[in-house]
């Protein structure tokens, strides 16, 4: 594979990184701290990754560096086959009601820029041809309106909805998108909350999501549990949701 990551320093994306060095995928890794990003690619070059990890400045609330950091990927690493992107942003519903300027940090990198960013990376993806692949964590948090989650959600609803589309207009053209459910992940973005009952770690989940980009699999629920959690989830009636607090 010659892959780019965005968001691959930290979590999910890291472990994810890892597992695509240790069995000697091309790399090139995308975020906004040089420093962060120098380390990941030494990291990913000691593990097995093919020629030289390159990095490149992109900042989700950027969206001006989106284009030279695909170009500067593509160029390092003879086209890209494969896409992902693992960068995100969390923050409590009850500061994102009282933080507008928060609000529209939030909303702006984790729905309209990942969206400008996806954008950007499809034209890449089918000017490669043939295997193509754009692998997108959302959340389950899209999947129900939730009490706890209602704005962080309403992104992730809407990017999961434009992943979604992707699948359906681009399959024919040989585009494979693959969307990622993350249910509740111990990674920094959760460390300060209390972990709940089928609660992952990025390991597994990586195992998981490298599965899923492997076969091209169009949504993956990782852990898998959250799939049937959320089934049921999605199942109860209006009266319910007003009601609990989950
Ligand atoms: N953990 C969970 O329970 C959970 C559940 C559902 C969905 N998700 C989603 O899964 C994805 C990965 O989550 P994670 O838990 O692995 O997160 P994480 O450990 O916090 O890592 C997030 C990554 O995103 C990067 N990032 C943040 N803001 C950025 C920006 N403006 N521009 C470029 N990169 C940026 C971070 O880089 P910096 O070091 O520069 O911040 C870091 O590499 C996210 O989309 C998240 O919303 C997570």
């Amino acid at each position: 594979m010659r892959a780019v990551l965005l968001g691959a320093t930290k979590g999910m994306g890291r472990a994810l990184a890892r597992l695509m060095a240790e069995r000697g995928d091309a790399l090139f890794l995308l975020g906004r701290d040089r420093e962060d990003l120098a380390r990941s690619a030494a990291d990913l070059s000691i593990r097995g990754a093919a020629g030289t990890v390159g990095t490149a400045h992109c900042d989700l609330l950027d969206p001006s560096s989106f284009a030279p950091a695909l170009a500067a990927a593509a160029q390092s690493l003879g086209g890209i086959d494969t896409v992902v992107v693992s960068a995100g942003v969390f923050a409590a519903q009850e500061a994102l009601e009282h933080d507008a300027a928060l609000r529209d940090r939030l909303l702006t990198a984790d729905f309209t820029n990942t969206i400008h960013f996806c954008e950007q990376a499809r034209q890449h993806l089918l000017n490669g041809g043939s295997g193509a692949r754009l692998c997108v964590f959302s959340s389950v948090a899209g999947d129900r309106a939730r009490k706890p989650v209602l704005l962080y959600g309403a992104a992730k609803a809407g990017l999961s909805h434009y992943l979604t589309g992707l699948d359906h207009k681009f399959a024919a053209q040989g585009l494979k998108t693959i969307l990622v459910k993350p249910g509740f992940v111990k990674t920094s973005m959760t460390a300060d909350l209390p972990p709940p009952p089928f609660a992952g770690e990025p390991d597994p989940v990586a195992r998981r999501v490298l599965r899923a980009i492997d076969r091209g699999t169009p949504v993956v629920y990782a852990p898998a549990a959250w799939r049937w959690v959320m089934l049921v989830i999605r199942l109860l009636p209006r009266a319910v949701m007003r009601r609990i607090g989950f």
